[in-house]
């Protein structure tokens, strides 16, 4: 008789989750070392959430200023993500970005050019210098597509619409080991269980799970984080969570959606519905700008406290700039608007408001190394914490990808060169089918409708301005819809197993949410994007980084005093408040 197995098996030596710009980057990397590489992503490949990424990418190249060096792009994000940050991970973030940005343009990225042939560079929010490179405004989409023509010259398998659900963690006298991941087809619902020598995790952050996001459906729901926690890693900063100043506001099935800083870059102003130039009561120097979490704050509070548009928004104007520079250099906007509203932005301001858009925290990494402390498992990208602290500028993101992708596709074929022995358990197997088998039931709960309770908690709760009630009110709502989670229905049907992914993107929600949460009830102060009401100030003792982890399945919060400055950094960073920024808003 032939036993026929529940799934089938893949085997290589290194495993990627995630097809992004730091897991395509980290494929490369794992593979140019002579690795087996495959990767897996939950979306069709090519339209991972990269792809949104807009405004830019920053190196300091000096091309267009060139007093620009790495030194001031670390003081630029260590002081503006307010000393929270790992300085040793942003140190090899300013250093490595130039060699990254130069790569891509080996390899085919059509960054804009100044009239010398040179990479031009944009000014984004907080920079010193002009250091952002830019294609348009699809900077995410030029860069994701030529790493996968990359990925596909090298032969490196894709494996898209595929959804990993557990990461395969075998523990032994204490020390845990990652050895594949279990994944199911959303189409099929074939399972297959990835057996590697190494693990890359670069499966994105949680800010779908805010009512207004700029990500999309079933994108970043949070499930880096659940795979990561479940596994025994730790998270970090899950408080700091960017909200980005200019979202969308109509129409509603476009709300978050965003609308790129490249047109602050670009000489946009905000106004409210007064027509006041509010940011000069915000940032009189530097702004619209100003680093994200102010003008971010700033239109909140416009839009609170009643001198916003009818559509609850504040106004951005860029119609002020020659049309042909507009779609020159914001042709998405311009799309963008003109498809959705009918609004020429050539010749009418558009309505924004803050929408959640970037994870600062996530899991915690060996600066160098980017391990996890579960051996054999890596991660990079945005599921990642340490190099933003509690404010992201803006274009560090895409840098981070690539910077961090490489390093961590590097050291997991490192790894896997040098593992001698691995001890590949059936019975964490067996468990992670288990898992799906006890997902895959009628239940009386819908996914879909807890997920939106999850996003309208964490937009009330624990959004741009927040407060220990609040917070606290947000985790007792949380942990009803965490109950409920138990009893949801899925059944394979037409659609195929979207059910049992929108099952799991639910329960990833909940846990990122939880930890978030958790972590916002901790933090008592207001710093960076993180403000309460009932904590106005920074408070020096809370230089900490707050720390969940799994003990017991229960998720328990720790601080972290910060790693300090190196001493050779630490001049260069006090001497930030006295740099002139004369010069830098474009009129
Ligand atoms: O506004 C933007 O184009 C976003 C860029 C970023 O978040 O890095």
């Amino acid at each position: 008789m032939i036993i026929m197995k529940e799934y089938r098996t893949k085997i290589c030596n290194v495993l990627i989750i995630g097809s992004g710009g730091a897991g395509l980057r980290a494929a490369i990397a794992a593979h140019e070392s002579g690795c087996e590489v495959m990767v897996i992503g939950k979306r069709i490949k090519n339209d991972a959430h990269t792809t949104l990424a807009a405004g830019g990418i920053n190196a300091a190249l000096g091309t267009v200023d060139p007093e620009d060096d790495w030194i001031q792009h670390f003081v630029d994000t260590y002081q503006e993500g307010y000393h929270i940050g790992d300085p040793k991970t942003v140190e090899i973030l300013v250093k490595d970005a130039p060699n990254r940005v130069r790569e891509l343009v080996d390899w085919g990225t059509p960054f804009a050019r100044t009239e010398d042939g040179e990479l031009d560079q944009r000014y984004f929010g907080a920079h010193t210098y002009r250091r952002t490179c830019y294609a348009g405004d699809y900077t995410g989409r030029a860069i994701l597509s030529t790493l996968v023509e990359k990925v596909e010259q090298l032969q490196i398998p894709i494996i898209d619409m595929t959804y990993v659900s557990r990461l395969l963690v075998n523990t032994q006298n204490g020390q845990k080991q990652c050895f594949g991941a279990m994944a199911f087809d959303i189409n099929s619902g074939e399972r297959t269980v990835f057996l590697s020598d190494s693990v890359v995790l670069a499966a994105g952050g949680h800010t779908r799970i805010w009512r207004r996001s700029s990500s999309r459906r079933d994108e970043n729901t949070g499930d880096a984080m659940r795979l990561a926690l479940k596994s025994g890693c730790k998270l970090s900063d899950m408080e700091m969570v960017q909200f980005h100043p200019t979202g969308m506001v109509h129409p509603e099935s476009l709300a978050g959606t965003l609308v790129t800083e490249a047109v602050r870059g670009e000489g946009g102003r905000l106004t409210n519905s007064q027509g006041e130039r509010y940011m000069k009561h915000y940032d009189s120097v530097r702004m619209e700008l100003s680093t994200r979490d102010r003008v971010a704050l700033a239109n909140y509070t416009e839009i609170s406290e009643g001198r916003g548009t009818e559509n609850n928004g504040v106004y951005l104007d860029i119609s002020h700039v020659d049309k042909g520079i507009i779609l020159e250099k914001l042709p998405r906007m311009y799309r963008q608007f003109m498809e959705s509203q009918m609004l020429d932005i050539s010749k009418h301001p558009m309505e924004v408001a803050p929408t959640a858009h970037y994870s600062m925290g996530g899991v915690v990494v060996d600066p160098e190394t980017h391990s996890t402390g579960v051996i054999g498992l890596y991660a990079a990208g945005e599921c990642t914490s340490g190099v933003h602290g509690a404010n992201r500028l803006g274009g560090n993101s895409l840098a981070e990808i690539l910077v961090f992708g490489k390093i961590a596709g590097d050291e997991a074929a490192k790894f896997s060169e040098t593992l001698d022995l691995q001890t590949r358990n059936r019975s964490i197997i067996q468990e992670a089918i288990e898992e799906l088998d006890k997902l895959t039931t009628n239940g009386e709960q819908l996914a879909r409708p807890l997920q939106r309770a999850v996003r309208d908690i964490m937009w009330n709760y624990c959004g741009v301005l927040r407060s220990g009630e609040g917070l606290q009110k947000g985790l007792e709502e949380l942990m009803k819809v965490k109950e409920a989670s138990k009893d949801v229905d899925v059944r394979p049907s037409a659609e195929g197993f979207s059910d049992l992914a929108l099952a799991l993107d639910l329960l990833g929600s909940i846990d990122s949410a939880e930890a978030t949460i958790r972590c916002a009830i901790e933090r008592k102060e207001s710093r960076g994007a993180h403000q309460r009401s009932d904590f106005t100030e920074i408070d020096t003792t809370e230089n900490v980084n707050y720390i969940v982890e799994l003990v017991e399945s229960k998720q328990v919060v720790t601080r972290n005093n910060v790693t300090p400055l190196p001493d050779e950094l630490e001049g260069p960073v006090n001497a930030y408040q006295d740099l002139s920024v004369d010069g830098r808003l474009l009129e």
